[in-house]
Order: C-alpha cells, then sequence, then structure tokens
C-alpha cells in the first residue's frame, strides 16, 4: 500500500556546466561539459518521492514544447500520474540554467515559463486528489496564490501539507498556520526569520521564530550537518551521512520528495528525516537533479551501511 502524494510545483529543463568555481559578475569562465537533465523543484520531489516509494500525482504547468514532451515522458517513466499535468499554450517550458563547482555547489538561473502559469484554477482540479492524499508537497517556484490555494484544501481535509519554501520569499501567517512542516534551508530559514544560521543555537532560534508564526513542525536542513527539526516535542539536530558532494543540485528537493513518503507511510518523524537525509546524501554523489534521485533500495541500502 504505496502512501498516496500529491506534488504541487514547478518543472524545468536543467542545462549544466561544470566548472572549477562559479563565475563572478561580469566574469566568463572556461568551464568543463554541458549537459542537460530534469529539473524544477516540484518535478524533482515528485521524481524522488516516486522512486522512494511513494503514488505520486504531480500538479505541474510545462509549454507546448519539446522540454515539455521530454519532461512528461520521463515523469511517465517513474510511475508518476500525469494527468494533472497540463500545458500552457503561451508560455514555453521552464528552463533552469545551473553552474556546478567542482566543489558540488551551484549556482542557479530559472526562466519560469509556464510554471508561472500554474494557477489557482489548475488546483481547483487537483482538489480531489489532495483531498484523498496521504501528504501534500509544495515549494515556491510556482505562483504562491496556487500553493496557498491548495495547501488551504490540504488543511481544510486533515492532509498533511509539507511546504519547502524554495526559492525562499517573504510568507503570510495565514498560510504558514496551514502548514504542517515547513522545511526551509539555511538561507531560507534566515529570509524568513532574520536569524543568519550557524550553529544548533541559531537553527533552534530560528525554529522558535517559525513556530511562534504558526507552523507546526520545522525542519531547517543544514547540508552536510544534517537537520534541525523542532516541534511541540522539542527540537534536535539529526545528523547527515558524509559522502564525497559531486552535485548538490536537487538535494534538498530529494530530501523532501522522501520525507512525504517516509511520513506517508507512518514512519515516525525522527525516522523519517533520517531517511530522507540518507536519500538526499545518495543524490548528491550523482550528476544532475532528477538523474540523482535515488530507489528506495539506494536509499535503505546507505541507511544500513551508514555510508555509500
Ligand atoms: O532545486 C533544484 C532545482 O532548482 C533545479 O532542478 C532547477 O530546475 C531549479 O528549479
Ligand atoms: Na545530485
Amino acid at each position: 500500500n504505496k502512501p498516496r502524494i500529491v506534488v504541487i510545483g514547478s518543472s524545468n529543463t536543467d542545462m549544466i556546466v561544470r566548472l572549477d568555481r562559479l563565475p563572478r559578475p561580469g566574469e566568463t569562465l572556461l568551464g568543463g561539459k554541458f549537459f542537460t537533465a530534469a529539473g524544477g523543484k516540484g518535478a524533482n520531489q515528485a521524481v524522488a518521492a516516486a522512486r522512494a516509494g511513494g503514488a505520486v500525482t504531480l500538479v505541474a504547468k510545462v509549454g507546448r514544447d519539446l522540454f515539455g514532451d521530454q519532461a512528461v515522458r520521463g515523469f511517465e517513466a517513474d510511475g508518476i500520474d500525469v494527468s494533472l499535468v497540463s500545458r500552457d499554450a503561451r508560455e514555453p517550458s521552464g528552463v533552469a540554467l545551473i553552474s556546478v563547482a567542482a566543489g558540488g555547489e551551484n549556482s542557479i538561473a530559472v526562466a519560469s515559463g509556464a510554471n508561472a502559469r500554474l494557477s489557482p484554477a489548475d488546483i481547483r482540479r487537483a482538489r480531489p486528489m489532495i483531498a484523498g492524499a496521504d501528504v501534500l508537497l509544495a515549494q515556491l517556484e510556482t505562483p504562491l496564490a496556487g500553493v496557498n490555494a491548495a495547501i488551504q484544501w490540504a488543511a481544510a481535509h486533515g492532509v498533511r501539507a509539507i511546504l519547502n519554501p524554495a526559492p525562499a520569499q517573504p510568507l503570510p501567517d495565514a498560510l504558514l498556520h496551514r502548514v504542517s512542516i515547513l522545511t526551509p534551508n539555511e538561507t531560507e530559514a534566515e529570509l524568513l526569520t532574520g536569524v543568519s544560521i550557524t550553529d544548533d543555537a541559531s537553527a533552534a532560534r530560528a525554529a522558535d521564530r517559525l513556530r511562534a508564526r504558526g507552523v507546526g513542525t520545522v525542519i531547517i536542513t543544514l547540508g552536510a550537518r544534517g537537520a534541525w527539526v523542532a516541534n511541540a516535542a522539542g527540537q534536535q539536530r539529526i545528523a547527515g551521512f558524509k559522502v564525497k558532494p559531486v552535485d548538490t543540485t536537487g538535494a534538498g528537493d530529494v530530501f523532501n520528495g522522501s520525507l512525504a513518503v517516509a511520513l506517508g507511510e507512518g514512519q515516525p518523524l525522527l525516522d523519517a528525516v533520517r531517511w530522507a537525509g540518507a536519500a538526499a546524501a545518495v543524490s548528491v554523489t550523482k550528476q544532475g537533479a532528477q538523474p540523482s534521485a535515488p530507489s528506495r533500495r539506494a536509499i535503505e541500502a546507505l541507511l544500513r551501511r551508514g555510508s555509500p
């Protein structure tokens, strides 16, 4: 019995160049190989959830173009329900230009295209799916109106809603109140709280501020250091897995997609965070966002061995 996960969000085609380091403004750097990979935070999370063992429906918008065709074929190959992936007649499919440095860190420029047209009307069509889901998962790469409508519908139907506030933008308290789990990274948590996160104590301070604004559970992802988990029961850091980073693009997405599955199948919160951390760690050892999302077997292998 697979947990039913509905993911609302973006789909992009990622255009990636590997470099020794990231270019500075105005600078031209000669880099390594160019490659393309399926990306977009929503689609990455959907693919991660499907590979981790979820029955996934993706609510997204792509263009009527080759990138859109290719994206949808990829979702189908991962067994994702694409009946709510619509095609926009006006805007092209989303594209992300990504530089990846030798250490694995990246910088990303996104042309949203059709993603920017995912509207509350599209969410209305997804209502029965959301109401019947175990977990709703959303990010901020599509317009906030739709994200808000989806989370509102989920909350009204007792469906757990995970919001990954990426890329960061200020959020109204009314929305935060309806979110079951908020999963910012350090930068996003800082933008939302004004607390710059440098250690466990500052992570705790940021989490307190978010909880004071109405979020039940806050999970701040800390990269290699793991994740800070805070809710009414208390707060603590769940350690990360040590891996050799190749490409961190989409690691947060893999964390969120696999977290949704773990929670949807009833794993306790801290176990689910460890599980999702293992999934993200595996993804960091491979190039590309969607290509690096691990199978359930690979996640469990890392959890057993403790290192890849
Ligand atoms: O989170 C990583 C993703 O952000 C990339 O796949 C890119 O498409 C951007 O949306
Ligand atoms: Na990766």
